[in-house]
């Protein structure tokens, strides 16, 4: 977190994606990566649940643990899930716990702001690295009534911006913002010293943050405004390849096959 914290001391911008598997997380960690978020997008991604509410702390435990597992550089920060920190800050910081000492995150994400931030305290005071989250926060969902941009009015952003501080002052080492306004975005990164990290916050927050099948383009259903795509991964289409190859007798040729000496092949009886 302290090498997070001179980045932005540095004008140096902080990269992070998602990965949720081994594999994935070993291909992020070793493109340079600066930090990797289990996050509870997974949820929707993996799960195919239709929102971050249901996934439980013993299953993000599960990725967090495969991720930990591939991660040699880059910092892992895992979510904590709806209803595991909001009630109590001595249930928090339990449940905080289990992901250092079971997951080995080294860090936990938080959604919300004044309303958690004692949470955020006892956690942070417990020498385990706190990211806070705020604007369009997933788990809020039934009371946001939809996955819309906030803070674009007067008492909105007003309260982005309280609620940024106070998450600060609770001890939180950084800051997601989702879907928030670019000016307010840079405006809040302008006072905080803590690092923000966007995500549909514009170009001046101190990093990103994106999921890594939207960067794949791995999902052809699901193209948000923010969603930049670096590949076209297109899994439907290389599957219906191997379906006419197979069906067509062209795979496997005998580049992919395995060779018996005709020798032996005549002595089998
Ligand atoms: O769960 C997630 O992937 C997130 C990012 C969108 C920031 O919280």
């Amino acid at each position: 977190m302290l090498s997070l914290l001179e980045k932005k001391g540095k004008n140096e911008k902080i990269t992070m994606l998602t990965a949720y598997d081994y594999l994935s997380a070993k291909a992020v960690d070793e493109a340079g990566i600066d930090v990797i978020l289990v996050g509870d997008s997974l949820a929707m991604v993996v799960l195919g649940l239709e929102d971050t509410l249901s996934v439980s702390l013993d299953e993000m435990l599960v990725f967090t643990k495969a991720v930990s597992r591939a991660a040699k550089n880059a910092l892992v920060l895992s979510d904590m899930p709806f209803g595991s920190y909001e009630g109590c800050e001595y249930e928090a910081l339990k449940n905080a716990t289990r992901f250092i000492k079971e997951g080995r995150a080294n860090a936990v994400k938080l959604e919300g702001g004044e309303e958690i931030c004692k949470s955020i305290e006892m956690i942070s005071k417990a020498k385990i690295p706190v990211v806070a989250h705020l604007g369009l926060t997933p788990q809020a969902i039934n009371a946001l009534g939809g996955y819309k941009v906030q803070g674009k009015n007067y008492e909105a952003a007003q309260k982005l911006l309280k609620d940024s501080r106070a998450v600060e002052s609770a001890g939180a080492s950084m800051l997601v913002l989702e879907c928030v306004p670019t000016k307010l975005a840079q405006k809040i990164t302008q006072e905080l010293k803590i690092p923000t990290i966007g995500i549909g916050a514009g170009k001046y927050c101190d990093g990103q943050v994106l999921v890594y099948h939207d960067l794949l383009g791995i999902n052809e259903d699901f193209k948000p405004k923010f969603v930049k795509r670096y590949a076209n991964f297109n899994p439907k289409e290389a599957v219906k390849e191997y379906i006419k190859e197979v069906k067509g007798g062209i795979f496997p040729s005998a580049d992919f096959s395995f060779d018996l000496d005709d020798e032996w092949l005549d002595k089998l009886y």
